[in-house]
């Protein structure tokens, strides 16, 4: 899966599954542009895609912010003249029920990142990967396909659902310039999404969403980035609209 001569955009890059993407993208000889808030993680991250011999762009960016997202396509533009791949992973989970009064405020927050930003970027990337007819890939989530066993998520479930509706019209849109739209839905991966969305003790929840996959096994971060660059690659040039799941039978329970 070379992707030698090819510049891939990593939203969510600073930690986790876009870190080890990235970083595989590298690996394979993409040059890299990085997009997360965290200027020092996205420095690590760069400092180690450099490491392999390829080119790094950090872009520091909310991009539950309007003004900010607008920065990330020009700016790539800029660095690397043209770009081949968007993997839209960036997301956040945030907590709210219907009985708790943080209904809206979770959607809107869990919306803004998730989804709108997904939109805003898909977007103004368009023209420029129907110029090198690239492709898109958006990090989902089973919580896409099936109500959360979590109920304090249901919006982050909400979100992915959207996400996910939003992958196959994007898909269907850009299907005759050449661009193709897919989607990757991990199950419970082994990472600091439990931390960085305060979502309770890490290895307690660890224990029992391995419980919730018929395999008893939590995926790591490099699992899924292979996944990822899969349906970014040639080898997948037939597939588009598709949802991807990578979750250790978690939906079989
Ligand atoms: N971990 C899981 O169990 C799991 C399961 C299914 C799906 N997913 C999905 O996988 C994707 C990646 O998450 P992860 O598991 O790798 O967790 P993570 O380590 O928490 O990574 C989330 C990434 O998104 C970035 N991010 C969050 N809010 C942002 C914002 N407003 N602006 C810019 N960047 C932002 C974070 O960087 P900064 O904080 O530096 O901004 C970080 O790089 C997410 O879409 C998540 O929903 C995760």
């Amino acid at each position: 899966m070379s992707f030698a001569n090819k510049v891939v955009i990593v939203t969510g890059a600073s930690s986790g599954i876009g870190a080890a993407t990235a970083l595989m993208f590298a690996k394979e000889g993409a040059d890299v542009a990085l997009v997360a808030r965290t200027q020092a993680k996205l420095a690590a991250v760069a400092k180690n895609v450099e490491a392999l011999g390829r080119k790094a762009l950090a872009i520091q960016a909310d991009l539950s912010n309007e003004a900010d997202t607008a920065t990330v396509i020009p700016k790539t533009i800029k660095h690397f003249g043209k770009f081949d791949v968007l993997v839209n992973n960036a997301g956040m989970a945030s907590q709210g029920c219907l009985l708790d009064g943080k209904a809206l405020q979770a959607y809107d927050d869990v919306m803004k990142t998730n989804v709108r930003a997904v939109i805003q970027l898909t977007s103004l990337a368009a023209p420029y990967l129907i110029q090198t007819k690239g492709n898109v890939v958006n990090i989902s989530s089973v919580a896409e396909l099936t109500t959360n066993k979590i109920p304090m998520l249901m919006f982050y479930a909400v979100s992915k659902a959207a996400l996910g509706h939003f992958t196959r019209c994007a898909a269907l849109e850009l299907a005759p310039s050449g661009v193709r739209v897919n989607s990757v839905n991990p199950g419970p991966v082994e990472n600091e999404f439990i931390t960085n969305n305060q979502l309770g003790n890490a290895d307690d929840l660890k224990e029992s969403l391995a419980g919730y996959t018929a395999l008893g096994y939590i995926a790591k971060d490099d699992e899924i980035g292979r996944v990822i660059l899969f349906l970014a690659s040639d080898k997948a040039r037939s597939i588009t609209g598709s949802t991807y799941v990578i979750d250790n039978g978690y939906l079989l329970k």
